[in-house]
């Protein structure tokens, strides 16, 4: 085994410590060209990463040309060279078709820098808006403006009857959704500057994702003139579209002052901030985010195909699309993703399937790598492919089947709802009631997206993992959702719509290899430069090469026609299915609800008993309480009355009395006086010899014992009349709170208020009395 130097510096930084590690195993390497000649065996990059891997392990060497290769094929690899590692590998291969395509600095291909970060820091609100945010509204706002831009181009194109190319118009509607949420500007689907950018951006996307021969031998770089002139013919015309058409306008009326209103106000402002900032880095920014449209173009296409080829996956999208628009009366919009499990799920699958980019790494700084040691300047391939094809972390890897990105919930309701719906879901009568809240409502089913899944990472990990990949999700969950609910119409013409993907969109290798003027001392060579034209990696993978293969080859009418009536077959099978396993479901259903009935018709009769029984008895015990509770009401009522009455002759007692004292002292006056004319008279008469009349006093005396006597009876009968005021209260309160008791416990007896009553009763006769002055007090007033 090779061994390499490897170079650390140590932990206080001054010293350089050179080690000699075993690098990682690999074939060894011919002159000139290395490796070449073994990947030759090989169809692509990914056959021959993936394959080498069984042969050479998960972490192995490769040289290719001059240039020292690592391919990582296993998770925790992956992770320690991009997460533990990550600052070692931040570089990015320094090819000269980067720099044609790119210009300068490119944001997906340079090295990570201060300044990488501080872009990847901009752009993080707009590429990654959380759902709270108004970004996000925003995003969801365009995405459904622009699909129904995109709705009425297919009705009008369709209508004409002729067969039709829908890539153009979907990356078109994604460049719009693009321009318009980075930089507020859209453009016409006509506009012939706008049809070419987005063309060449398409071909940019595809020629990033190949491996050319002559960026592992540059000296070969002269041969392929045509091929670099073309590529900076379409980066010149993309970035003068960009500078004209977007940012000039913008450049002139931007407001320091104001909110920024999208990315490009963050960027042109930042441009005022920052040091390293010019204009021809937001040039670049806004390049590759616009072009990220392309891949979501792609993606969506890809997933068509899929759909074409198997109708049930476009029936599932196709039906959660039609619960929101059903219920919700309105688009299919950003906010519903997490009601559509299954379409996201199929956004997945078709990156795991078909979209397995190998985006190289450059170690920055020598390391080590699982005891291994790499050299600085080592490409590191980090082979995705593999983590998305293994057998050993997917089943049955090989077929397309957005299931295996959905798991079950628990929810017992929401099984119930699947039951209905899926048996026929434009039929369910639950639709119509649910109609408002459909942010409540769990729309689909039991079903619901995996969290997460350690090794599906195709947008990678670690500090320069893809910044697009939420604007990717965004976009294309509502060009799919969206299409997909006019799948009956589609499906009526899949025959157009096998034919709208168009072959070169998926084999364009194929076609650059033909266009490609090689000269003819290398012809010899071609099988060779076929397996390093794909080297780097592509965003196609075989396995879309397969199954789209026979969807392209000239077909005759009536082929074409049967292969319709197949699939519809297929369509109806699948539902009648479907239909029987919702039949087996209901009879399984009628079967217990039998059952339950049964059980009730038993217990049915003596439960009645049982409950009339109950029933008359506890009506007489109401009956009884009732009864109780009007008596104790009525006994209350005239208490109340009652001591109103006292308290108004005690009150009508006192007055008196107060008046009787008053007499009292006038009449002692009053005797006073007539004592004076008595003594008077009895002087007179005295001298007359006439018998003397007696004193006041005497004839008072007898007078004023009775007014004694009187006043203490009444004294007697106020205190034995405040005893029983304070007796009545007494029993009043009593009963009450045997009233109480009597409510709280149904079994206790009222006890009958019968004393009081009779003592009330004898009260008020002697109010009654006294009232009508026959009473005793009475008498005392007038018996002077
Ligand atoms: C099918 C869709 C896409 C896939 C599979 C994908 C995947 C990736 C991967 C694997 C990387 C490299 C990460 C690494 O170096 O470890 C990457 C980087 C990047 N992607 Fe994407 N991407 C997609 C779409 C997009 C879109 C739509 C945008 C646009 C806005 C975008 C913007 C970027 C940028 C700017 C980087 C470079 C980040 C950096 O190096 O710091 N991507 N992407």
């Amino acid at each position: 085994m090779r061994k390499v130097k490897i170079i650390k510096v140590s932990s206080k930084g001054s010293e350089r410590i050179v080690k000699e590690y075993k690098q990682a195993p690999g074939p060894v390497p011919w002159p000139i060209v290395g490796n070449l000649a073994l990947l030759a065996r090989f169809e692509g990059p990914f056959e021959a990463f993936t394959e080498l891997s069984k042969e050479l392990g998960d972490i192995y060497s490769l040289t290719i040309g001059s240039i020292r290769c690592l391919v990582v094929s296993n998770l925790d690899l992956i992770k320690e060279v991009l997460n533990q590692n990550g600052k070692f590998f931040g570089g990015r291969p320094d090819f000269l078709r980067y720099h044609k395509l790119f210009g300068g600095d490119p944001l997906a291909l340079c090295n990570w820098s201060p300044l990488q970060q501080k872009r990847r820091n901009l752009a993080r609100s707009h590429c990654s808006p959380r759902d709270s945010s108004s970004h996000f509204q925003r995003m969801s706002d365009i995405g459904c403006l622009e699909i129904t831009e995109l709705m009425l181009k297919l009705k009008n194109e369709i209508s004409k009857g002729h067969e039709l190319d829908i890539k153009p118009l979907l990356q078109r509607t994604c460049a719009n959704m693009f321009t318009h949420y980075m930089c507020s500007v859209r453009f016409d689907y006509e506009d012939k500057d706008f049809q070419k950018t987005v063309e060449y951006f398409d071909e940019i996307f595809w020629e990033i994702n190949q491996g050319r021969v002559y960026d592992f031998f540059p000296a070969l770089a002269p041969f392929f003139r045509k091929n670099i002139t073309t590529m900076t013919k379409w980066s010149a015309f993309i970035r003068n579209f960009i500078l004209k058409r977007i940012m000039h306008d913008r450049n002139r009326n931007i407001d320091m002052e104001e909110d920024e209103k999208d990315f490009t106000d963050v960027i042109l402002k930042s441009l005022s901030e920052g040091e390293n900032v010019t204009n021809d880095t937001i040039l670049y920014m806004l390049e590759d985010f616009i072009g990220g449209h392309s891949a979501v173009g792609n993606l969506v296409l890809i997933a068509l195909g899929h759909v074409a080829k198997n109708p049930l996956i476009g029936e599932r999208i196709k039906e959660e699309a039609d619960k929101i628009s059903t219920i919700a009366n309105r688009k299919v919009n950003l906010y519903d993703m997490d009601k559509m499990p299954y379409t996201m799920a199929t956004i997945s699958e078709v990156l795991r399937y078909s979209s397995s980019p190998i985006v190289p790494h450059v170690a920055t700084e020598d390391a080590i790598i699982s005891g291994y040691g790499v050299t600085k300047g080592t490409v590191v391939f980090i082979n995705n492919f593999k983590l998305n094809t293994s057998s050993q972390l997917w089943t049955n890897p090989d077929i397309f089947d957005p299931e295996r990105f959905l798991e079950q919930t628990s929810e017992i309701k929401s099984q119930k709802f699947l039951s209905k719906t899926k048996s026929n879901p434009r039929a369910n009568p639950d639709m119509e009631t649910v109609k408002d809240n459909l942010d409540n409502e769990n729309l689909d089913t039991n079903m619901r997206l995996k969290a997460n899944i350690p090794h599906f990472i195709p947008f990678s990990i670690g500090k320069r993992t893809c910044i697009g990949q939420n604007l990717l999700r965004g976009f294309a969950f509502i060009l799919l959702a969206n299409i997909l609910q006019q799948y009956r119409r589609l499906l009526s013409i899949a025959f157009w719509l096998s034919t709208a993907l168009p072959l070169t969109c998926f084999l364009r290798s194929t076609k650059y290899l033909l266009e490609i003027s090689y000269p003819r001392s290398l012809r010899s060579a071609l099988r060779v430069i076929i397996v390093v034209v794909a080297l780097t990696g592509s965003s196609m993978c075989p396995n879309c090469r397969e199954f789209l293969l026979p969807y392209f080859e000239e077909k005759s009418k009536e082929e074409l026609l049967l292969d319709d009536i197949k699939s519809k077959v297929k369509v109806c099978e699948a539902e009648i299915e479907g239909l029987c396993k919702d039949l087996n479901a209901i009879k399984n259903d009628c079967k217990q609800l039998e059952e339950d009935y049964d059980f009730f018709d038993n217990e049915m009769p003596p439960l009645q008993d049982d409950t009339l029984e109950c029933s008359s008895a506890l009506e007489d015990k109401v009956k009884q309480l009732q009864a109780k509770t009007d008596s104790l009401f009525k006994s209350h009522k005239i208490i109340a009355e009652e001591n109103k009455i006292l308290s108004e002759t005690l009150d009508y007692v006192s007055a008196e009395m107060q008046r009787q004292s008053v007499q009292y002292e006038q009449l002692s006056i009053e005797n006073k006086n007539l004592q004076n004319v008595i003594n008077q008279l009895n002087d007179m008469k005295l001298e007359t010899g006439m018998k003397i009349v007696p004193s006041v006093n005497d004839l008072n005396n007898s007078r004023q014992d009775n007014i004694k006597q009187t006043i203490n009876k009444t004294k007697r009968f106020k205190k034995q009349f405040d005893k029983q005021i304070d007796a009545t209260d007494f029993a009043d309160n009593r009963r009450k709170s045997e009233a109480g008791d009597e409510c709280k416990n149904s079994k206790m007896g009222i006890v009958p208020p019968n004393d009081s009553k009779k003592l009330i009763q004898q009260k008020s006769k002697n109010m009654a009395k006294m009232r009508n002055g026959n009473g005793m007090i009475l008498n005392i007033r007038f018996d002077k």
